[in-house]
Order: structure tokens, then C-alpha cells, then sequence
């Protein structure tokens, strides 16, 4: 063959080659659109089924096969989910088979304005299955698995407060409850020996979190982080509420919710407004003001509101400050006072509380617990610490201190801890020093529940 006959195929296989990387894309494209359309058609079949007269089939065949979007500019974001999700705000298609099934809490979140990665979270401009739900290797944000999906609602509503959200509240719980923070930051408040947790729900998966909570060292060589025990629920719960911490926020009209209004919150207000210092509730409390415990049968909600907005409106001369509260906080407010007939939230109030229970609050605050233990029983292992490999436990700390060692002891804090064998790697958990964080009342209050914690009928050392 000489030269001239092999130019002669280089135009061929050029053809070829250009003929190949058509049909390739071609039928990707084929592919990619065929999924969304064959559910759109399935929904205008269902459509033509359901009509009973010939103009309503006749309106139903023009429903339009196309990519439907929600624009959300304010949340930066374009959601095509409704591109199959076609019925998500048609009760009458409950329960049908996904993707045309109607959507529960659409009530309170309009999918015009709320689209639905901010809480699925997922592609938004995807239109085909797997992209959508983010199951791709390059895509870091996969929709939440469903069980999760209260991760969500913390960027806009009060964790503790949504009736829709039990599972995001009962994760807060555990987390303040064992003491995370007393290693972790978290919204700037708590310890150093772990990573902030802020963003933690960014960049770790469900499935990575458990592991960790389990046995931290599997996932993490050498982690410091003690093993954690939990029961099933709790440990959902966690996770679920680590899921939540993605430091995002919603703007503007979406987080006018960030309270819903309700006697939790109220009570939140109550003690942060220092109210009672001029009211009582259970004869404890100023004097200026009336007694607010059965107020609710003295006055309406709406008088209430309206007082909270400005006293001197329904009481002229009224020294109560106007303390500028928004509507929101105005109902909250109203709302537990009017609960506190029932007489069961004004029993955990802080300012009503002796320095023992209010101590108990100031040690799970800084998360003591997380390496000293529930109520300071102890058991949490620091491998290869002189004291039993374990931090030790607080319960008779009164028979070897002080209440003013105590204060100095905690306050400095002891980053040297003994080693067992000097030989292996020193124990990885040290008392931090407090005397940065903790606020000398908030101190008084803890050493007397430290002290508080020796059974009783024993003798009390000093
Ligand atoms: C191409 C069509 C298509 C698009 C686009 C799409 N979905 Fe789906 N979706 C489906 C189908 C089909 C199912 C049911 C089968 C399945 O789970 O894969 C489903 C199921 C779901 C489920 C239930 C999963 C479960 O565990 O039961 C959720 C939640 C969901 N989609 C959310 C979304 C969100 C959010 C978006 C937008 C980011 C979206 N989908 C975009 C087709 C789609
Ligand atoms: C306010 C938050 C929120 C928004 C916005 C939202 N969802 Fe959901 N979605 C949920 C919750 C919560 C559930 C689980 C409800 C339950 O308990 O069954 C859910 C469930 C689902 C399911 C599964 C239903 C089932 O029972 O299998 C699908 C599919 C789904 N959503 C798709 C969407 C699509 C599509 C959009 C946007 C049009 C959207 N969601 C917007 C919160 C939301
Ligand atoms: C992007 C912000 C946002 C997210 C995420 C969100 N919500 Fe909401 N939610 C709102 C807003 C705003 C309203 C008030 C809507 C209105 O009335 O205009 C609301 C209203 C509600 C209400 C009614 C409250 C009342 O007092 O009537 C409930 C219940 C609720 N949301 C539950 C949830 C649950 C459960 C989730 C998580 C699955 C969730 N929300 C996620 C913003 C959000
Ligand atoms: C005694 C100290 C200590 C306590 C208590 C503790 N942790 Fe940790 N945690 C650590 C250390 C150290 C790391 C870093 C090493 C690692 O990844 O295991 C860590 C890592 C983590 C991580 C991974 C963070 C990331 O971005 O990789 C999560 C999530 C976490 N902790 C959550 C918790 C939660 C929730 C609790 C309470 C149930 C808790 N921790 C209690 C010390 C602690
Ligand atoms: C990051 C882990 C960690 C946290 C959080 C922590 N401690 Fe400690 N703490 C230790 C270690 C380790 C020791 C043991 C020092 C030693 O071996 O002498 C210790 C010792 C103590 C001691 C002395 C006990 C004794 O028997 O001598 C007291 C009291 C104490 N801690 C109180 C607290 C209080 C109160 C808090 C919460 C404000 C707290 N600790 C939080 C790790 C921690
Ligand atoms: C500086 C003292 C002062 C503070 C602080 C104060 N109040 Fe008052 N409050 C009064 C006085 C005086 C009255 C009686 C005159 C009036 O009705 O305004 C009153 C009246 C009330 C009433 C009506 C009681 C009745 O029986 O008519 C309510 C409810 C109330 N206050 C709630 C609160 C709440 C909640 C806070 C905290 C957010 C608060 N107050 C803070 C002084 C105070």
C-alpha cells in the first residue's frame, strides 16, 4: 500500500469516528430525557382516566410534556424535582406510587416558595433519578435518607420547638445531655480537645457518623474521642441531629419561623428578660409587678399581647419597660403565661431553682459530662492514664477538696495527666483549665453540685 491509499481511508475513519461520538451522545441524551418523560406521560394518562367529560380529556391531553422548575432567588437555588413530582400538592393523589404522590406539610410550606432541596436537599437541577437524588460520585450533596429528613428543619425553626420535629429535639437533648460539649464546640460554646461541630453535617454521612459515635477509633486511628453508648433511638437521634449542623442558614421570610411561637421559648424569655425581678411566680420573685401566677384568669391573651407591646397603652403609668418584643415573642410570652396555670413549667425555672440545680445545669452546660461521665459516675476511658486508664469520677470530690480547691482545681484546669507506662502514647483526654468560660456564679453554683454529689448519710469532710 503506498501512501496516497492510506490518506484515502484517514477521511473514512474521521467520519466514522465523528458517526460513533454522534450516537453515543445521542443516546445518552435519549436516555436522560426518557425517564422524566415517561412519568410525565404516566401522569397524563392518569389525568385522561380520571376526566369524565370530553373537554376535561381533551384539557388533560394538552398538559404539556416539558421540565418544570421552581426559581427560588432568595435561596439561590432552581429546583426541576417537580419535573416527575408532578402531584406533590394534589391531595387527591395520596398515596399513589412515587413520583406521583402528594406531599404531607405542604400546607405550611408552599412549594412555590420553599422548592424542596432546601430540605431534601439533593440536585435541584437535575432531571434524571440518580442525579436528582444525588447519588453520584461527584456530587456532595445526596438527598437526606427520609429518616433523616428533621435534619432539615433547624435552618428556619427553633430545634426545640417544632411540633413536626421531635427527632431534631430529642437529638439536641442527647447532645447537651452527655456532654459533647464538653470537647467540642458547637455555635462557639464548649471545649477544644475535638473539632468544632458547626458544619460537621456538611461533610460527614450518616453512615460514617454512627461508626464514629460507636467506635471512633474504626474510623479515626488513634481518636481521642471516648466510645460512645447509646441506644438505638439515641443514637439515630444523634446522628440525625449531627446531620442538622450544616452552618446554613435560610434568609429573610424563611426564618420568621426560626420561633414558633410557644411556651418554650416564652420561658426562655421570661428568665433571659429577668422578669422576675420585678414578678413572682410560686411566691418567689420581685415584688414591683403583680404576681404573675394566675394572671391568665385576670387578663385575655389578646390584652396580654397587647401589654407586651407597650405597657402604657392598656396600663397608663405603667413602670413595666417596653422591651420592644416582636409579635413572635409577644405570643410566645403570652403563651406561657397562660400555661403557667397548669403550674408544671414555672417548677423548672433557673431563677427559681436552689444553687445544687442550678450547678446540675452549669455542669451539663460545659459538657463535663462527656469525659467525667453522667452525673460524674466516671467510666470513660483515657488508655494508658495512671488513674484506672479512665477520667476519673467526681463522686466524692468533697472528700479531697475544698470548695475553694475545687474552684482553683477546675478553673486551671491539669493538661499533664500521669501516664501509666511511659513508654506507649500519654492518655489523650486532659482537664481543660475554665477560667476563660466559666463565670464565677455560674462556678459558685457548680462546686456546690459537685459537692452535693456524695451519697447522702456520708460524712461530708469539711
Ligand atoms: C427523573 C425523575 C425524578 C426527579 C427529577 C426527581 N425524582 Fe424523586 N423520585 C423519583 C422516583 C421514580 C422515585 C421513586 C423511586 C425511587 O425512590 O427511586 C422518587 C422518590 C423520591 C423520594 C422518596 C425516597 C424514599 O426513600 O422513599 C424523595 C424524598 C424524592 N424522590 C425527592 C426528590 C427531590 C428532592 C428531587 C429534586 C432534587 C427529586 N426527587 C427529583 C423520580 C424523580
Ligand atoms: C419543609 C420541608 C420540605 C419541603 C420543602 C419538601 N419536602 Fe418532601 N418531605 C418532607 C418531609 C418531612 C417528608 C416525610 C414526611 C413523612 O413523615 O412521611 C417528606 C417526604 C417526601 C417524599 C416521600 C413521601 C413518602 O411518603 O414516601 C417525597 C417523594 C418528597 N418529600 C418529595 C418532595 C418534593 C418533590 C418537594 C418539592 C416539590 C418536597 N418534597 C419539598 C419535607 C419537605
Ligand atoms: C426554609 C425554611 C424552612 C424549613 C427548612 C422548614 N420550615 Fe417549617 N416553616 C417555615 C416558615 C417560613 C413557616 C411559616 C409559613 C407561613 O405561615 O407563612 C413554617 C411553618 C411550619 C409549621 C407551622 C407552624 C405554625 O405555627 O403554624 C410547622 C409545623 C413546620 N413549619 C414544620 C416544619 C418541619 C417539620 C420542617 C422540617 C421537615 C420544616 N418546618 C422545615 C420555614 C421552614
Ligand atoms: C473526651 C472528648 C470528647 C467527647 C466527650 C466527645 N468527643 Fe467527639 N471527638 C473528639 C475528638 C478528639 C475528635 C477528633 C478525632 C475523631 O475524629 O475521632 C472527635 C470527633 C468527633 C466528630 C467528627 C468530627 C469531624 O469533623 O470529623 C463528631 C461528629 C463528634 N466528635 C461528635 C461528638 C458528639 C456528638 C459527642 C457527644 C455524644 C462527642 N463527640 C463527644 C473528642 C470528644
Ligand atoms: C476533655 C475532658 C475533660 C473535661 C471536658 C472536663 N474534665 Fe475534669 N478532668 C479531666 C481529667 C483527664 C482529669 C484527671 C486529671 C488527673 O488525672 O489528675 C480531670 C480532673 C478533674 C477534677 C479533679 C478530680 C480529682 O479526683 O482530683 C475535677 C474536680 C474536675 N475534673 C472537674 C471538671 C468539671 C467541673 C468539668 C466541667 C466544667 C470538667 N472537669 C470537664 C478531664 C476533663
Ligand atoms: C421594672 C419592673 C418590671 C419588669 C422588668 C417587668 N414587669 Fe411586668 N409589670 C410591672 C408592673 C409594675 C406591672 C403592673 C402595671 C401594668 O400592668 O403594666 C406589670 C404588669 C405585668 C403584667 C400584667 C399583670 C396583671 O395582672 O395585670 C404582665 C403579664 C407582665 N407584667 C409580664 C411581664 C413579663 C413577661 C416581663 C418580662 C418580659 C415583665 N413583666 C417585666 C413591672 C415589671
Amino acid at each position: 500500500m503506498n501512501d496516497g491509499s492510506v490518506r484515502k481511508f484517514y477521511g473514512w475513519f474521521t467520519v466514522l469516528g465523528l458517526l460513533v461520538g454522534l450516537l453515543v451522545v445521542v443516546g445518552y441524551y435519549r436516555d436522560e430525557y426518557r425517564e422524566w418523560k415517561d412519568y410525565q406521560r404516566r401522569y397524563v394518562q392518569e389525568e385522561e382516566r380520571r376526566a369524565s367529560t370530553p373537554q376535561q380529556r381533551a384539557q388533560a391531553a394538552l398538559i404539556p410534556i416539558q421540565v418544570r422548575q421552581i426559581l427560588l432567588p432568595d435561596l439561590n437555588r432552581v429546583d426541576r424535582c417537580t419535573t416527575c413530582h408532578l402531584t406533590v400538592d394534589d391531595p387527591s393523589y395520596g398515596g399513589y406510587p412515587q413520583p406521583l404522590a402528594y406531599h404531607p406539610l405542604h400546607e405550611q410550606h408552599p412549594f412555590e416558595k420553599f422548592g424542596c432541596t432546601i430540605c431534601h436537599r439533593g440536585q435541584g437541577r437535575a432531571t434524571t433519578v440518580a442525579d436528582a437524588h444525588g447519588n453520584v460520585a461527584h456530587w456532595d450533596e445526596p438527598m437526606l435518607p427520609l429518616r433523616y429528613i428533621q435534619a432539615s428543619c433547624g435552618q428556619c425553626h427553633q430545634a426545640a420547638d417544632n411540633p413536626g420535629a421531635p427527632e431534631l429535639a430529642h437529638g439536641q437533648a442527647v447532645f447537651e445531655e452527655r456532654g459533647c460539649r464538653g470537647c467540642h464546640k458547637l455555635g462557639g460554646v464548649g471545649g477544644v480537645i475535638g473539632p468544632e461541630l458547626d458544619r460537621v453535617g456538611a461533610r460527614r454521612s450518616p453512615d460514617w457518623l454512627k461508626q464514629h459515635f460507636l467506635a471512633p477509633a474504626t474510623v479515626t486511628p488513634g481518636s481521642a474521642m471516648p466510645p460512645q453508648k447509646f441506644s438505638e433511638s439515641d443514637l439515630e437521634a444523634i446522628t440525625l441531629f449531627m446531620l442538622s449542623l450544616t452552618g446554613e442558614g435560610a434568609p429573610g421570610y424563611y426564618a420568621s419561623m426560626k420561633v414558633i411561637p410557644s411556651a418554650g421559648e416564652g420561658q426562655r424569655l421570661f428568665q433571659q428578660k429577668g422578669c422576675i425581678g420585678c414578678h413572682s411566680i410560686g411566691n418567689q420573685g420581685g415584688k414591683i409587678g403583680p404576681a404573675l401566677d394566675n394572671v391568665g384568669l385576670r387578663r385575655s391573651p389578646e390584652w396580654m399581647i397587647q401589654h407586651f407591646r407597650d405597657p402604657q397603652t392598656v396600663s397608663p403609668g405603667s413602670v413595666m419597660p417596653r422591651f420592644g418584643f416582636t409579635e413572635t415573642e409577644a405570643r410566645a410570652l403570652t403563651d406561657f403565661l397562660l400555661h403557667l396555670r397548669d403550674q408544671k413549667v414555672a417548677l423548672s425555672l433557673p431563677s427559681l431553682m436552689g444553687p445544687v440545680e442550678r450547678g446540675r445545669e452549669v455542669f451539663r452546660k460545659y459538657g463535663c459530662a462527656g469525659c467525667h461521665g453522667q452525673d460524674g459516675k466516671g467510666g470513660v476511658p483515657n488508655p494508658n492514664a495512671k488513674t484506672a486508664q479512665q477520667v476519673p469520677g467526681l463522686t466524692y470530690v468533697a472528700d479531697g477538696y475544698t470548695k475553694d480547691e475545687l474552684k482553683a482545681r477546675i478553673l486551671k484546669g491539669q493538661h499533664e495527666i500521669p501516664a501509666l507506662d511511659a513508654n506507649r502514647p500519654p492518655p489523650p483526654l486532659y482537664m481543660p483549665g475554665w477560667r476563660a468560660a466559666i463565670k464565677d456564679a455560674e462556678l459558685d453554683d457548680l462546686v456546690a453540685y459537685l459537692v452535693s454529689l456524695k451519697p447522702k448519710g456520708e460524712d461530708a469532710g469539711f
